[in-house]
């Protein structure tokens, strides 16, 4: 359906996000026919600029970012015509009236939006100064990039500060891993398919694992990482979506405000952690120097920007409950990292032992059946199930998938995250975003973790292997494996 024209003020215009996803998405929905005739990108950034020379940067950041049979040289022109670039100060009201000016004639037809890809201390100063320069009409929209502060008092502090400017209805608090195609899927898997949903709770389940593992280190970014740390990076906003899709009962529709009423509830329901379930539950770990898919890497110690001594975890391991009829008792493994020995996202479902065999001497082939979600990359659905071995020497079984590959089932492109969340923000469609009280919730839980890390150094790890060998004790305690690709 065509989409009504947009003008999408950028912040953070020159920065790494932008450049690496945010205009990237926007050339691909151009190059989709999506954006309308009239819509324009302003971005703004502290750095004095030339437009054309914006535009240059702008140019080569999609070249570099798109994929090359993706690329389209008239297209691509046609797309940097819509760029303008406004240098502002966030903390001062040098070139807010530059900005203003953009905007004298429009209405609130093309849809406003300010996508502040800033630091969170900048959201609050901005949003004043929009409010201030005449910028926010009734129907503007505000999108928040994660993290909204760095624990339960400053992302309040943030809220309040950009609810005092924009109504909860015009603010789009993003967390990219909701616009995985694979992530939506989980909603298609749980409740459009009727073998899951009887099953899927503590009766049938034994546990469930989620691992996001990045080959990469901070990659420019140590100054945010290292006042960040993966907890607060992944943990508290990506990983616990995930734990929301999966751990959520069946929101009363996809309309308004149902998936995040449900999701909410999930995280109000996450059994705190005192300080020794922290000992116990959690680890923290910091890579070594190492090598990683065949290069050698630095200690994350050693990155730019990083201090020396710095206790910053890049890794985190954690069993967590969700106390709640559905889930109780029924562990949650959560692992993620930087500078492991692969790019690879995926949910592990792992059932029950069946009740009784009736396979004399096979007790050690009968596994109990795992269902592998697989988010990125190669993104699959993948059902282990016992099957007998073929051959006529009797039983003999062995666990062999069924397998949902969606490149080869479906052959299409994978929108990347951001194409379906820029632009559900200019559909005005907020399901896919975060609401104040999630984040909060999702704070207030990932708080009882840092207060318990204030005393705790992280483990050191190899870069290139799995994280510190306390991760893999933590859930070999429990007479369970991570699982490994087959
Ligand atoms: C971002 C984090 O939100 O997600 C990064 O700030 C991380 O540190 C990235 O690398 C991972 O996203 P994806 O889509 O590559 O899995």
């Amino acid at each position: 359906a065509p989409l009504p024209a947009f003008d999408y003020t950028v912040f953070g215009g020159t920065g790494d996000l932008a450049l690496r996803k945010l205009l990237p998405a926007l050339y691909l929905r151009d190059r989709a026919g999506q954006v309308a005739a009239g819509s324009r990108i302003i971005a703004v950034s502290r750095s004095v600029l030339d437009l054309a020379d914006y535009r240059k940067k702008a140019e080569a950041a999609v070249r570099r970012h798109v994929a090359a049979d993706e690329l389209d040289d008239a297209l691509l022109a046609r797309f940097v015509e819509r760029l303008d670039y406004v240098s502002v100060n966030a903390t001062s009201s040098e070139g807010w009236s530059d900005l203003a000016e953009r905007f004298v004639g429009r209405g609130d037809e093309p849809v406003r939006i300010f996508y502040l890809a800033t630091s969170p201390s900048l959201f609050g100063p901005i949003c004043d100064r929009l409010k201030a320069a005449g910028l926010v009409t009734p129907a503007a929209r505000v999108v928040l990039e994660k993290p909204i502060g760095r624990d339960l008092a400053s992302a309040r502090a943030i809220n309040e500060q950009v609810g005092a400017v924009f109504a909860e209805s015009q603010i789009y608090r993003i967390d990219h891993y909701l616009g995985k195609e694979t992530v939506q899927n989980l909603l298609a898997l749980r409740f459009a398919n009727s073998l899951f949903e009887p099953l899927w709770n503590a009766n049938h389940i034994d546990h469930v694992q989620i691992t996001v593992a990045e080959t990469v280190g901070v990659e420019g970014r140590g100054d945010y990482y290292d006042h960040s740390g993966a907890l607060r990076d992944m943990v508290q906003n990506h990983l616990l979506q995930l734990v929301c899709l999966v751990g959520m009962e069946s929101p009363v529709s996809l309309l308004q405000e149902a998936v995040r009423d449900e999701k909410l509830k999930v995280l109000r329901s996450l059994k705190p952690m005192g300080p020794e379930e922290v000992g116990a539950c959690t680890v923290r770990g910091q890579y070594r120097a190492g090598a990683v898919t065949g290069g050698a890497v630095p200690a994350y110690a050693d990155e730019p920007g990083i201090p020396t001594g710095s206790t910053t975890e890049t890794f985190v391991a954690l069993k967590l409950e969700i106390a709640n009829w559905r889930w109780a008792g029924v562990p949650f493994y959560l692992r993620t990292g930087k500078r492991l020995p692969a790019k690879m996202s995926e949910i592990v479902i792992q059932f029950r032992p069946i009740p009784h065999s009736i396979f004399p001497g096979s007790a050690g082939e009968l596994q109990a059946n795992r269902l592998i979600v697989r988010l990125q990359p190669d993104e699959s659905i993948r059902l282990h199930l016992m099957t007998k071995e073929p051959g006529p020497g009797g039983m003999r079984l062995r666990q062999a998938p069924l397998n949902l590959s969606f490149a080869e089932t479906f052959g299409a492109r994978f929108p990347d995250a951001y194409e379906r969340l820029l632009m559900d923000v200019v559909r005005g469609n907020p399901t896919l975003f975060m609401r104040r009280d999630e984040v909060e919730a999702a704070w207030a839980w990932a708080e009882t973790i840092l207060e318990g890390w204030k005393t705790q150094q992280p483990k050191p790890y190899i870069a290139g292997t799995w994280g510190p060998s306390q991760a893999i004790a933590l859930i070999e305690r429990d007479g369970r494996t991570w699982h490994e690709d087959d």
